[in-house]
């Protein structure tokens, strides 16, 4: 939705070296930069960036893309976000082509995220000035410190303080905010018109941030009982409760270095959990947990564990969220579930009982697959053959939903297990999804690297040196298979204007038919030796292309060959076959043959 001139014009203005070292302190050496990888665990550093590609890439795990990429793998950003974040670093402004429309509604009016960001410094103003406020957070047991990181603020008593924020306080767009309202106008009282009004009042105003630490929406407590306990803003065009996770933007971090996100359901379960030094907890904001809070969930970080409440409604929030997250679990992923005392809630626990007990905790979760069997297994009278079938009957739609295979075959065999059924029977039961979809690229991806090394070679010396496209003359582009599609589409790609980086080439071809072609070649050993000091770049790429030259006439003179065979060939073919052999016989007397083929 952002254009590509654009994206292209943003990766040409900002260094990815500045980029990474807001985040990742760098060191130079060399023409390269260098740090301890900040996306897996390493004592010695093989994360390196380098200006002249504008392009990152870690030996150890293998992690690389440009500084888009880098914003969205390292602060969790979704695209469009992490090249906003870029564009304001820079001073350019996105051009905004229709974004995702909410409700139907057309984009959010302008100005409504500084309106939001207006009311949270208010709010957090007057939480300073508010004893009473402060007393209740200090007697919940935070500090200011977490305060100030929650951006905890405080909407005092009164019908309409934002008054003194928002200056057209009667104006229509500032209901997209939520934080007023509009009282119904009275039928009987005609003469009383409708009223505005703030809608937080005495209330501990939690702000409600997205991915990029904008306000978005509040939450806001009252100050000791009373109800409704918590209140909320309502769905806005900024704010969608069922794609939002409270705490995300402060917990991002914590879930990366952790690996794990911890979900829960309240707004101070995830800041008392932090008070206490559990960083990676975020909270659904009071609705049910939906595939996308998973799908997002399962982005970050490997391991999501769902913490509820032990009682009834915690149960059944747990089984919503299992249900929700069978579809998009993948092998490799992990999600399970800890279930408190009935008596507490993560907030109370761990202020009772320390992290460390949250911790052990932590690891006692129990695991979807016994989640689930348990659950049902608790439905049924398990001693009976009926209660056995009906256990079956209702774990049949949910297996089915999972597409991990691994996961998938090892439910099933523990639930042959559990049902007194043979693996067979289950078979039979319950047929196993067919999933030709995910696998045919595997295989292809393997031959596809056996026959066409020189053109992957050349594409993986051309995108670190861009400036090779001048010695790439077009008759080599002809090939067949994907890396010469990608070749070709890559000399293009930096002959349009010189100076292009690989950064930006991988911003053009992301999501295109080359982008697992230049993946491939980006993994190219050859780049490895590229390294080293010695090596020469231009000679290299020389040398290939000699080679694929050579390819290119084998491949020729084996289609006049086959033509002659079949007594179809012209008298100019047959000539031109007859100098291909020519050629051929001087080559394997003076120089040795060419090796590219010797591998097929
Ligand atoms: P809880 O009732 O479990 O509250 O609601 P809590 O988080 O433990 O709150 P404290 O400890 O009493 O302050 C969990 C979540 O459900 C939503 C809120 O998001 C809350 O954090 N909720 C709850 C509401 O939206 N409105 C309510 O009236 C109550
Ligand atoms: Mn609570």
């Amino acid at each position: 939705m952002i254009p590509q001139e654009f994206i292209q014009s943003l990766l040409g203005r900002v260094d990815i070296v500045d980029v990474v070292d807001r985040y990742v302190k760098l060191k130079k050496a060399g023409a390269n930069f260098s740090a301890c990888c900040p996306f897996h665990n390493e004592k010695t550093p093989s994360f390196t960036v380098s200006p002249t590609k504008q392009f990152y890439h870690c030996f150890g795990c293998g992690a690389h893309g440009n500084a888009i990429g880098f914003l969205m793998e390292y602060s969790g950003l979704a695209y469009p976000e992490a090249i906003r974040s870029l564009a304001e670093t820079v001073g350019m402004a996105v051009p905004e082509t229709s974004s995702r429309p909410v409700h139907g509604a057309s984009a959010p009016a302008p100005g409504l995220a500084a309106r939001m960001m207006d009311a949270l410094s208010y709010y957090r103003a007057e939480l300073k000035k508010s004893k009473a406020a402060i007393e209740y957070l200090k007697g919940r047991g935070l500090s200011g410190e977490i305060a100030a990181r929650y951006g905890l603020g405080y909407a005092p008593d009164g019908w309409q303080n934002l008054e003194e924020v928002f200056t057209d306080y009667g104006t229509a767009s500032l209901k997209d905010t939520g934080l007023v309202i509009d009282s119904e106008p009275d039928d009987s009282h005609p003469e009383r018109k409708s009223r505005r009004y703030d809608r937080f009042r005495n209330r501990v105003m939690f702000p409600i941030l997205d991915a990029r630490g904008n306000v978005i929406g509040f939450g806001g407590r009252v100050i000791g009982a009373g109800e409704p306990k918590y209140l909320n803003s309502p769905e806005t065009p900024l704010f969608e409760k069922g794609r939002e996770l409270y705490g995300l933007y402060q917990a991002r971090r914590a879930i990366r270095d952790a690996n794990q996100v911890i979900v829960v359901e309240g707004y101070m379960d995830v800041v008392a959990l932090a008070q206490h030094g559990v960083e990676n907890a975020v909270a659904t904001l009071g609705t049910a947990t939906t595939p996308v809070h998973v799908a997002k969930l399962l982005k970050l970080a490997d391991n999501v564990v769902f913490c509820f409440d032990g009682d009834a409604a915690g149960r059944k929030a747990a089984w919503r969220a299992l249900e929700v997250s069978l579809p998009v679990l993948s092998d490799g992923k992990v999600v399970s579930f800890l279930f408190l005392p009935p008596e507490d809630d993560p907030d109370t626990f761990v202020r009772r009982q320390g992290k460390e007990a949250f911790a052990s905790a932590l690891l006692a979760a129990k695991p979807l697959s016994q989640f689930l069997f348990s659950e049902l297994a608790g439905h049924a009278d398990m001693a009976s053959e009926e209660g056995r079938a009906r256990f079956l009957a209702e774990a049949k739609p949910l297996l089915a939903q999972i597409e991990a295979p691994a996961l998938s075959a090892m439910l099933r065999r523990r639930l042959a297990e559990i049902a007194k059924l043979t693996p067979e029977e289950i078979d039979r039961l319950l047929p196993a999804p067919a999933r030709e979809s995910r696998s045919p690229r595997t295989p292809a991806r393997v031959v596809r690297h056996a026959i066409s090394a020189p053109d992957r070679q050349l594409l993986a010396l051309l995108l670190a040196r861009p400036g090779l496209v001048g010695s790439i003359p077009d008759e080599v582009l002809d090939g067949p298979g994907t890396d010469a599609g990608a070749l070709r589409a890559a000399v293009e790609f930096f002959r349009q204007e010189p100076g292009r980086t690989l950064g930006q080439a991988s911003a053009y071809f992301e999501g295109s038919e080359h982008q697992a072609a230049i993946v491939d070649a980006l993994a190219e050993p050859l780049l490895k030796q590229a390294e080293s000091p010695d090596f020469d770049y231009g000679s290299e790429a020389n040398g290939l292309v000699e080679k694929m030259g050579e390819e290119r006439r084998a491949r020729r003179a084996t289609e006049l060959l086959r033509l002659m065979e079949a007594g179809e060939a012209t008298p100019e073919q047959k000539a031109e076959f007859q100098a291909h052999h020519a050629r051929l016989a001087t080559a394997k007397s003076g120089n040795p043959a060419p090796e590219g083929r010797s591998k097929l």
